[in-house]
């Protein structure tokens, strides 16, 4: 029997529709992602109650964005500049991934964050950019190995948090905005955080939402990444208050991919 704590819990659960999203990074050549998409929409076409999101290099957003017309699934892009055009060699603006076709579109990746030296400043302008084209955001937070061994972790997503969703308006984000708990040290290292870990990072950062936007943050979904496959998303997606996940190195591959979205509770 669920008590009244319970049943709050499930109701939570229920209003927020999984989110699942490919993250595919710099992997795949126009060829590889036709051949992925020919397997990958017939095996997910009965999936209906959870979003499917891939997110492909630059270079394959066109194609994804054609092929995946009349299907169940949404197109992301892994980062944005956040001017709507000029002269900035190299960038894509928000306007142009709307253009294309994009949904959502993928903010302050821990890898970006490190290779490409984003701070939370860049990412909070990226958030705004979007957000005025209307595109939906996969927020990314998470602690390096070292902070969270130096009892650091809740330091830096309250700072990531706080500093990322700056001046964002609750209206702005219900819907539009869904936040990627990724622990550095999980991600590509087959090391997934036990789901003690991840429950306890997400529900630190509900409470930090629910101190920036109310009651509202019970609608925010929460996703989990670094390292999800198959085997342990089962495990993942019984958090309380994991919402989706945000997967790497297994959604390349259609079947394991498929295998992640049909996730049993
Ligand atoms: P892996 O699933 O390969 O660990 O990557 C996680 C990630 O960084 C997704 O954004």
């Amino acid at each position: 029997m669920l008590d009244i704590r319970g049943l709050y819990q499930l109701n939570y659960i229920l209003m927020r529709k999984p989110f699942i999203a490919a993250n595919w990074k710099m992997n795949k050549t126009v060829g590889e992602t036709q051949s992925f998409l020919n397997e990958f929409i017939s095996l997910v076409q009965d999936v209906k109650d959870v979003d499917i999101v891939i997110a492909p290099p630059f270079t394959s957003l066109y194609t994804v964005s054609s092929i995946i017309k009349n299907t169940n699934i949404q197109l992301s892009a892994q980062d944005v500049f956040y001017e709507d055009k000029g002269a900035y060699t190299g960038e894509v603006s928000p306007v142009m991934l709307t253009d294309i076709g994009c949904k959502h579109v993928i903010i302050g990746h821990s890898e970006r964050r490190q290779y490409f030296k984003e701070t939370d400043e860049i990412i909070n302008r990226k958030i705004k950019a979007a957000r005025k084209h209307n595109l939906g955001v996969i927020f990314c937070i998470g602690e390096s190995l070292e902070e969270r061994e130096a009892g650091k972790t809740f330091d830096v997503l309250k700072r990531e948090i706080e500093e990322g969703l700056k001046d964002i308006s609750a209206a702005n984000i219900v819907d539009s905005i869904v936040v990627a708990y990724e622990p550095i040290w999980a991600i590509g290292t087959g090391k997934t955080a036990t789901t003690e870990q991840a429950q306890e990072a997400h529900k630190y950062i509900r409470e930090r939402l629910a101190s920036l936007y109310g009651s509202k943050a019970n609608e925010i979904r929460i996703l989990y990444g670094g390292s999800v496959t198959s085997d342990n998303i089962d495990s993942l997606m019984a958090c309380a208050d994991v919402d989706g996940a945000l997967v790497g190195g297994a959604s390349l591959k259609a079947d394991s991919f498929s295998r992640i979205l049909k996730f049993r509770r």
